[in-house]
């Protein structure tokens, strides 16, 4: 085909509609189209895959256990430095499951029952087994010494020879267990005797929820085995299809629209979701707010930067547990604020669960250095001990990301006690757990197929129309004025990519001749002037030109 038999004009035109047509598409059509598939899919309507995922996630949750073992329990029992080694981790599978839900289409929420399930991984926990033997505060006896002391100081005698009838011999604030009895297995408590006081503390101890019954004369004591495969609580959650930023927001747990422990209304709100889910369209700003009855409290992690996962660009947040003495606003998660507030870093979590409990991140991260001070063997690091989730912010998932705790006992000396009476002020740390998942290529490939190539076919079609677009208009309404008019003369025609805050685009200039101005005037790109109707009805008295329309 021959140079001059091309119809310029009409490329001209067709590049034109191209480029008008893509950026409709990429800036309009596109991002209609893509929000309200995403929404079709994140709500928790029945029948959504959401909804599949919520209900049972379909992968396990990793769950690792790290403890800290006591190598001079003598020299504490003296008042000395305690000396700690971090045994771990235990690693647990944790399945999560969501049963007797309901839908509420007036309210647009959703109730169901959790269920917890571990199950140890002796595999992936290699070389422990569990097996261990291992030193650890003695969580009933210092619990609750520890809890009357600081609240009901009057019971004292009362429950100090109780204690001392249960735990015959009370020798030590220490004992050395092996760690699975520990954790989930239990540790027998004799709860036999008819004596007042020893059946006072024992009923105490059921009714806290301590323990469980093992048989007519004992209990059993354990970390995580009474939460073993029961119920988790009755949960009621937004669905989101009235509100999608409502999605998974709490709206109450056990019947109860809020809690009742802190002396302030802004702490007892449930905020944001379980933290399984999270709504979608969310942005650097928002913070991913979860609330978890363990802690008693919703957190929020903040973003933090850019991150990469599986190939696919991400958003990092980071959990921080701030220094509530600083923060008037939160004041009502302390005991006694502003005084008697808990120390940077760390929270109380004495009241959610009646034990003198600090909750903080692995190894004191980011706590008071005083803490870090009081016992030996700690190694703090961000990079094993931080709490990070990588966050794809468009479609609200969390792809990888762990929640990190550590309980710390606050120790004091029990006053006027033969035993416990020399016990050092120190907060001891007992255990850390990490429950986190990363998602693995086959749902990592679902987000980069659902959303990523999605976007990646957003810019491509942007780039393309914008090019083909631009260059073809240019070009062909270039060519088809030097034809039709010998005078055409471009000056200038600059084509480029520049680079301006991330995002490039391509400018044109060209200048034309007398043609040009008396069309469209001034400095119109040839593109324009190629669409323009005065222009196209003077060539179409063109007799030659008439033939090829
Ligand atoms: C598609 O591309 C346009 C142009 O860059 C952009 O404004 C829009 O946000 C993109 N759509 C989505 C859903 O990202
Ligand atoms: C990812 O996990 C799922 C279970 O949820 C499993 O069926 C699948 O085989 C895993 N995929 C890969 C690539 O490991
Ligand atoms: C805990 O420490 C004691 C005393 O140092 C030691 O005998 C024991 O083996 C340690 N246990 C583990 C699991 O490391
Ligand atoms: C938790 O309970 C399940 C079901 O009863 C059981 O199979 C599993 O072994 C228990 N996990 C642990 C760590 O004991
Ligand atoms: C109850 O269990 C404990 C601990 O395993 C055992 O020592 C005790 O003999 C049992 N008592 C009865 C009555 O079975």
């Amino acid at each position: 085909m021959k140079l001059d038999e091309l119809n310029f004009k009409k490329i001209a035109i067709i590049c034109g509609c191209t480029l008008v047509g893509g950026l409709t598409f990429s800036f309009g059509l596109f991002p209609m189209i893509l929000k309200f598939m995403l929404k079709q899919n994140v709500l928790l309507k029945p029948g959504t895959q959401m909804r599949w995922m919520f209900e049972k996630i379909p992968f396990p949750l990793d769950f690792k256990i790290h403890l800290f073992n006591v190598t001079n329990p003598d020299v504490v029992m003296k008042g000395g430095k305690p000396k700690i080694r971090d045994v771990g981790p235990y690693y647990f599978e944790e399945w999560k499951e969501k049963f007797d839900t309901e839908d509420d289409l007036e309210e647009d929420t959703l109730s169901f029952t959790l269920r917890n399930t571990w199950i140890f991984r002796p595999d992936i926990s290699a070389p422990l087994t569990g097996d261990e033997m291992i030193t650890v505060p003695h969580l009933l006896v210092l619990g609750v010494f520890l809890s009357v002391q600081r609240d009901r100081e009057e019971m004292m005698p009362l429950i100090s020879s109780g204690m001392k009838i249960i735990f015959d011999p009370l020798e030590s604030a220490f004992m050395t267990v092996r760690v699975m009895d520990l954790l989930f297995d239990g540790i027998p408590v004799d709860c036999g005797s008819e004596e007042f006081a020893a059946k006072a503390v024992c009923s105490g101890m059921e009714s806290e929820g301590a323990v469980a019954p093992l048989n007519e004369t004992h209990v059993k004591f354990s970390m995580f085995g009474m939460r073993n495969a029961t119920d988790a609580g009755r949960w009621v959650v937004y669905r989101g299809v009235k509100n999608i930023r409502d999605l998974g927001r709490i709206v109450s747990y056990n019947g109860e629209p809020e809690m009742d422990i802190y002396d302030g209304d802004e702490c007892n709100q449930y905020i944001g979701t379980d933290s399984t889910i999270f709504p979608p369209f969310l942005t650097k700003q928002d913070r991913l707010w979860a609330w978890a009855p363990e802690i008693c409290r919703s957190l929020g992690a903040h973003y933090i930067g850019k991150s990469k996962y599986a190939g696919m660009p991400m958003s990092l947040f980071k959990l921080d547990f701030g220094d509530l003495k600083n923060e008037p606003e939160n004041h009502c998660f302390c005991r006694d604020p502003p005084e008697d507030c808990p120390p940077k870093g760390t929270m109380d979590l004495s009241m959610c669960i009646g034990v003198p409990i600090l909750g903080s991140k692995p190894h004191l991260l980011d706590a008071d250095p005083k803490l870090l001070e009081g016992v030996d063997g700690l190694e703090p690091n961000e990079a094993e001990h931080d709490v990070f989730i990588h966050f794809e912010l468009l479609s609200g998932t969390p792809v990888s990301g762990a929640k990190k705790l550590q309980l710390n006992l606050e120790v004091e000396p029990i006053r006027d006690h033969e035993v416990l009476g020399n016990l050092p002020t120190v907060v001891l740390p007992m255990i850390w757990v990490e429950e986190g998942v990363s998602l693995n290529k086959t749902w990592t490939n679902q987000l980069k197929y659902q959303l990523f190539l999605g976007l990646k076919f957003n810019a491509t079609v942007k780039w393309l129309t914008i090019i083909v677009g631009t260059l073809g208009s240019i070009g062909a309404g270039f060519m088809h004025y030097k034809r039709t008019s010998q005078v055409t003369q471009v000056e200038q025609v600059a084509a480029g990519a520049k680079s301006e805050g991330g995002g490039r685009f391509i400018s044109v200039s060209a200048a034309t001749t007398e043609e040009g101005k008396n069309g469209g005037g001034g400095n119109l790109p040839a593109v324009l002037d190629g669409l323009d109707p005065s222009g196209i009805s003077k060539r179409m008295s063109d007799p030659a030109q008439k033939e090829r329309y």
